[in-house]
């Protein structure tokens, strides 16, 4: 792509190459396409599908860049195929299109996106006060604005397909929920309203959070223009390790992990044998208990029980201990040199041999 907004003269033929093929296997086909002035790659599609190619699959629906359907890879460039102006390309650039490469093929330029919905599913829902009805929320203009951006997201799904964590690795997957639900995390950590306070830990913890190294792949391709890695993993992971190295904070967790770890076991001793806890986690918290036994609130998810912050002996876990600057500054220290040596890497996958 290089020539920017020369404008496309209407009737000229253009040279595409388009993937076809299916989940067992496809091939760059090339089409010679007719092109007018203010057609977009969408546009084109089209016109192929009419008039060559009845056949191509493709997904779309709103062309207007709002219902994030169209995600492609236009040049190598993860893009929406309705927002991509031809006027972009130069006279007699070849414009290769292919499917979304981080997720399954279904046909063509068509993919399955379960991954992402799979990722949404395990998501913690909106959690507001237990006795707050529809209709009271009250938010500061201050608070809508700040997550109003976040907000803005299409679910183009182009984000998670840039992302390198999982573009190339099917394995890590099964632990990274990715950019996507990374600005979902961070706004829901920032709403006033939202009475679970372990979003960041959460994201940490179960979204994978660790194993984002910020290139900011996925703020470039957004086409919302959300500010993704700046605005909301790097507060996230700066609040992580404010919490994990703040001298104060980290004192103050342990002293609280441990009365934790005792009221939890007097509360387990006291329970009445037989007790039945509800379907919606056995969270043993005892208002999340009686907002299941009422059942479905209007959608709000009853917190789900967070993995123990000690082990079954009631211990911390190794890493808090061992750890040879619990209280520093930085994570690395002053005295640490680039690259680090894999085993001290804290979030290598858990099947890194080496
Ligand atoms: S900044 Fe993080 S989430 Fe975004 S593409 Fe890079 S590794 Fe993935
Ligand atoms: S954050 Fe941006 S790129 Fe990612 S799904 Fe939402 S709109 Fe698409
Ligand atoms: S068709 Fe809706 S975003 Fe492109």
């Amino acid at each position: 792509m290089g020539n920017q907004d020369a404008p496309v003269k209407t009737g000229t033929t253009r040279h595409f190459r388009i993937w076809r093929g299916d989940e067992s296997g496809g091939e760059l086909v090339d089409y010679q396409v007719e092109v007018n002035e203010g057609e977009v790659v969408l546009d084109v599609i089209h016109r192929l599908q009419a008039t060559q190619a009845p056949d191509l699959a493709c997904r779309w629906n709103c062309k207007a860049g709002k219902c994030g359907s169209c995600s492609m890879e236009i040049n190598g460039m993860p893009r929406l195929g309705c927002m991509t102006r031809m006027s972009t390309f130069d006279d007699n650039e070849t414009v290769t299109i292919t499917p979304l490469r981080t997720f399954p093929i279904i046909r063509d330029l068509v993919t399955d996106v379960s991954f992402n919905y799979e990722k949404a599913r395990e998501t913690p829902a909106f959690a507001p006060p237990p006795d707050l009805a529809p209709g009271e929320y009250r938010m500061q203009q201050v608070d809508v604005e700040r997550s109003q951006e976040f907000r803005k997201c299409i679910e183009c799904f182009l984000c998670q397909n840039t992302c390198h964590v999982i573009r190339d690795h099917e394995e890590n997957k099964p632990a990274f929920s990715g950019p996507r639900f990374f600005i979902r995390a961070a706004e829901l950590d920032m709403h006033p309203l939202d009475t679970r306070n372990d979003r960041k830990e959460y994201a940490q913890a179960s979204q994978g959070l660790g194993y984002c190294n910020i290139t900011k792949c996925c703020t470039e391709v957004c086409p919302e223009g959300i500010k993704i890695t700046d605005n909301a993993i790097i507060p996230m992971k700066e609040r992580v390790v404010d919490r994990r190295y703040d001298p104060l904070v980290w004192l103050g967790s342990k002293i609280f992990r441990r009365g934790q770890r005792e009221a939890e076991q007097t509360a387990r001793e006291s329970a009445p044998v037989g007790t039945a806890h509800s379907h919606a986690g056995a969270s043993h918290e005892p208002g999340a208990e009686a907002e299941a036994e009422r059942g479905v609130h209007w959608g709000r998810q009853v917190p789900q029980p967070q993995a123990p912050a000690v082990d079954s002996r009631g211990r911390l876990p190794i890493s808090e201990f061992t750890f040879d600057r619990p209280a520093a500054p930085s994570p690395f220290g002053e005295d640490v040199t680039f690259p680090m040596p894999p085993k001290d890497l804290n979030y290598a996958h858990p099947e890194q041999k080496d």
